[in-house]
C-alpha cells in the first residue's frame, strides 16, 4: 500500500516539466516571426496617387507593409515596413522616422537605416515607380 504515492508523485513532476518547456517555446516565438512573414511583396503593388506622399516627406501603406518617401519632387524610394527585428509592421512615421510597436526599434525611412534598436539590419528597400500618376512597388517596378 505504501507503494501507490510514488507513481503519482512520478506524473506530477512530469507535467511540471512539461509546463515549464511549453513556456520556454512561447517566449521563444516572436525571434522566429521573421522567418515566416514575407517582408517584401512578390508581385507589384498598388499604392494610390503619388501625390498622397508629400515632397519631403513620406507615406506608411500599413496594409501593404510598404513605406514610401519622396526626397524631392518626382523622386521615390520605398522599404518594407516590416521590422527587421522580429517582423512587426511599424506603426507610425514621426519627423521621418519610422516606429516599432513591439520593442521600439526606430528607422530613417529616406535611408531605411536603424536609428534605434534592437534592430540591427535596416529595412530592405523595394523598387518604386510612378505608372500614370499612381505608385506601383515591388519586383519590376
Ligand atoms: S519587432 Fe522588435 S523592435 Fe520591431
Amino acid at each position: 500500500m505504501s507503494g501507490q504515492p510514488a507513481p503519482r508523485r512520478t506524473v506530477l513532476k512530469g507535467a511540471v516539466l512539461a509546463g515549464a518547456a511549453g513556456l520556454g517555446v512561447a517566449a521563444c516565438s516572436t525571434e522566429s516571426k521573421l522567418g515566416h512573414a514575407e517582408p517584401l511583396p512578390s508581385t507589384p503593388v498598388s499604392l494610390g496617387a503619388a501625390d498622397e506622399v508629400p515632397v519631403g516627406g513620406s507615406k506608411l501603406y500599413r496594409e501593404q507593409r510598404i513605406i514610401v518617401s519622396r526626397p524631392a519632387e518626382g523622386e521615390f524610394k520605398a522599404f518594407s515596413a516590416q521590422c527587421t527585428h522580429a517582423g512587426c509592421v511599424l506603426d507610425k512615421i514621426e519627423k521621418q522616422e519610422g516606429n516599432c510597436p513591439c520593442h521600439g526599434s526606430r528607422f530613417d525611412v529616406t535611408t531605411g537605416d536603424v536609428l534605434q534598436g534592437p534592430a540591427t539590419v535596416p529595412l530592405p528597400a523595394i523598387p518604386v515607380k510612378v505608372e500614370g500618376g499612381k505608385l506601383v512597388a515591388g519586383p519590376e517596378a
